[in-house]
């Protein structure tokens, strides 16, 4: 339960959640972090806490380093629970602690905890002094809920930067030069596409205000702290916010019930293979959704194919659906497919779906019972000649 210092005098103090594998229907396979740090100055400060759960762990490490009684401001940059869920514990010890945060947290921290504390609400652009260093605010409305923040600390040039450039990783490393970088950028990848994903644009703010910034080191609230390969990540984000989809890869996501839309769905990656697109085979039964996503971030051609169950579709593809129209990919090139029995509901049902993310739709494939292997050819051209006519148009 060791803290650990950024720079002098600052800690990182947070919680390591080994056995955390759900983040809100988001498969975390490495677990995570919830990175609260501890400032010693004049003013003794708080950035951010950990769930409730991690509150002793959290609580432990600052003790190494001071009495808790002694904090005079905590600086709250997101109200959601990873990051408040110890505060009601830890102003206990420090009732008369000033919390610096946003306008909507200010307003979401009441309705969660229902506390008197004294709030110093502040906007992008305000100051305070701790003493030696002083916190520069910067507001970051939906990166990644309304209330998000980012504290920036001008002397010691590291930016707190909350849900931005996090990764779900729980590791006793806490740098990014301790860890195999390119998992941190695929956890990283893997945390837009599921968190972040929907707010390119205010991240594209966040990300002009970042580059007049002097940054040494980028201090998450989850996952390892950026100080070596700031470059890297931010490279990435600037990338990923575009929502800039690449040529050259297809996503064929799918379920089946007795393999014939299985069967559509392996015609059609010889359509994008003979063609030199990269294609890759999702069965729903076999993936998690939130896997699926960090690929939807960067793959162009989005296929999904579902056979027709009960005059509806299945479950596991409705559940991917919801997702994904949730988290709002834009500018792909959507395909719907599947085989039907008698009624044949589930391929337009998808391609509503796909039509909601605003997708290009290619012509949908539907087919009668079980595809013989004459008709999976037909399948395989008529899929290639419409990707050449759609990539004509583009
Ligand atoms: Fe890590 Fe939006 O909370």
């Amino acid at each position: 339960m060791k803290p650990v210092q950024l720079k002098e005098g600052i800690y990182w103090i947070g919680g390591i959640d080994w056995d955390l594998r759900d983040f809100h229907g988001y498969v975390t396979q490495r677990g995570s972090t919830y990175n609260a740090y501890l400032i010693i100055d004049e003013k003794i400060t708080l950035i951010d806490t950990v769930k409730c759960y991690l509150y002793d762990e959290m609580l432990a490490r600052l003790s190494t380093i001071i009495d808790s009684s002694k904090i005079d401001y905590v600086i709250s940059n997101h109200v959601e629970m990873d990051h408040s869920g110890s505060l009601p514990m830890i102003m206990e010890h420090c009732p008369n602690a000033t919390v610096f945060t946003s306008p909507n947290g200010e307003k979401g921290l009441k309705a969660h905890y229902e506390k008197d504390w004294s709030f110093h609400v502040v906007q992008s652009g305000d100051t305070i002094s701790l003493g030696k260093r002083t916190i520069q605010f910067l507001l970051a409305p939906m990166v990644h809920w309304p209330d998000n923040m980012l504290s920036y600390c001008p002397e010691e040039k590291i930016l707190f930067s909350n849900d931005a450039f996090g990764q779900h990783i729980a590791s006793s490393q806490r740098f990014d030069d301790e860890y195999p970088l390119n998992i941190a950028l695929e956890e990283a990848k893997k945390y837009y596409a599921n968190i972040v994903m929907p707010y390119g644009k205010q991240v594209q703010k966040v990300l002009e205000a970042a580059a007049t910034l002097d940054i040494e080191m980028i201090a998450t609230s989850h996952g390892l702290i950026w100080r070596s390969y700031i470059a890297e990540i931010v490279e990435q984000y600037k990338h990923w916010s575009k929502n800039d989809a690449s040529e050259s890869q297809a996503l064929i996501i799918y379920d089946s019930m007795w393999h014939s839309t299985t069967k559509i769905a392996y015609a059609i990656q010889d359509s994008f293979e003979n063609l030199g697109i990269h294609p890759i085979m999702y069965n729903l039964q076999k993936n998690h959704i939130s896997d699926i996503m960090t690929l939807v971030l960067t793959a162009k051609y989005i296929c999904v194919g579902c056979p027709t169950l009960n005059g509806s579709i299945l479950p596991s593809v409705a559940g991917f659906l919801a997702y994904m129209v949730g988290l709002a990919p834009k500018g792909r090139i959507g395909l719907a497919f599947g085989s039907y029995g008698w009624s044949g509901q589930s391929v337009d049902m998808v391609q509503e779906s796909l039509t909601k993310c605003g997708f290009k739709l290619m012509d949908q494939i539907k087919i009668k019972y079980i595809p013989n292997e004459e008709t999976l050819k037909e399948i395989t051209n008529k899929v290639q000649e419409n990707i050449l006519q759609i990539k004509e148009e583009l």
